[in-house]
């Protein structure tokens, strides 16, 4: 780790309280950056925030699914520091079922923190970052995005978050904003450690690297993605996975 990278940078994240979101609050602020983060969970939100380095870290209740919100939260960063120069959009909700059981609020709250989530703060911190000619804006999809069964609204907002980042790759490349996107595999956040048993061994197996990944896994290469070195990607989705992303493995 490099504890300088991110000096002098303002890192925003979405949903920084907890999971693969605090790890990344975390890993910025350890390289020396200056992270502000929405969410809606307070008393995680704080915890995360008494955790860091005085000052290092500010913490936003922000609904991003509201884009004057997340707007005004934006705008007063670049008000008071003069620069957004990061943006990870990874907040995400799931509300899993087959299709026939998926409710019309169901189906319109996956796609509004996932995917009008991204857009809201995206289209707020990209007029920031052409004024300064510098933007790096990751955003989160998941191996679902290929598909998954019980998953149909999950699967459509991280699919849209591929074509979002694609679209949006194109529009900043000449202000020197890049934007990618991370796809995770199974991860070690509270959600799938408390799978046990048979049905996590199963999906455990299904792993070429026969393991789970850890938020620090995620970080690390969202700390790359976003850096200074990284400028000339663009457009991508990278798998963080363990190779579970590449196809079936029949051994
Ligand atoms: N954990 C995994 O294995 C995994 C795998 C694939 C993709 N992902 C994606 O990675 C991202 C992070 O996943 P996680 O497991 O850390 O999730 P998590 O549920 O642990 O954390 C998500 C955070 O987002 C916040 N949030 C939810 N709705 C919000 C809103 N409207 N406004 C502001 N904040 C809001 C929550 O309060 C929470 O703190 C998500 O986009 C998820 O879909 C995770």
């Amino acid at each position: 780790m490099n504890n300088s990278r991110y000096s002098e940078q303002v890192v925003l994240v979405t949903g920084g309280a907890q999971g693969l979101g605090r790890a990344m609050v975390e890993r910025f602020s350890a390289e020396g950056a200056t992270v502000y983060f929405a969410d809606l969970n307070d008393a995680a939100a704080q915890d995360v925030v008494a955790a860091s380095p005085d000052g290092s870290t500010t913490y936003s209740r922000v609904d991003i699914t509201d884009a004057a919100a997340a707007k005004a939260w934006i705008d007063q960063i670049a008000d008071e520091r003069g620069r957004v120069d990061v943006l990870v959009n990874n907040a995400g909700i799931i509300r899993d079922n087959r299709i026939e059981n998926i409710s019309p609020e169901d189906w319109n709250a996956v796609i509004a923190v996932n995917l009008t989530g991204a857009f809201n703060c995206t289209q707020a911190a990209f007029g920031h970052m052409k004024n300064r000619g510098y933007g790096r804006v990751l955003s989160f999809s998941s191996m679902s995005w290929r598909g998954n069964f019980g998953q149909v609204n999950y699967v459509a907002a991280k699919a849209g978050v591929v074509g979002f980042t694609r679209g949006f790759a194109l529009e900043g490349a000449r202000h020197g904003v890049t934007a990618n996107a991370i796809a995770p595999g199974l991860i070690e956040t509270p959600m799938l450690a408390s799978m046990n048993g048979p049905a996590r061994e199963k999906l455990v197996a299904k792993v070429p690297m026969r393991s789970t990944g850890k938020p620090e896994d995620i970080a690390a290469a969202a700390a790359f993605l976003c850096s200074h070195e990284a400028g000339y990607i663009t457009g991508v989705v990278l798998d963080v996975d363990g190779g579970i992303g590449i196809g079936s493995s029949i051994r």
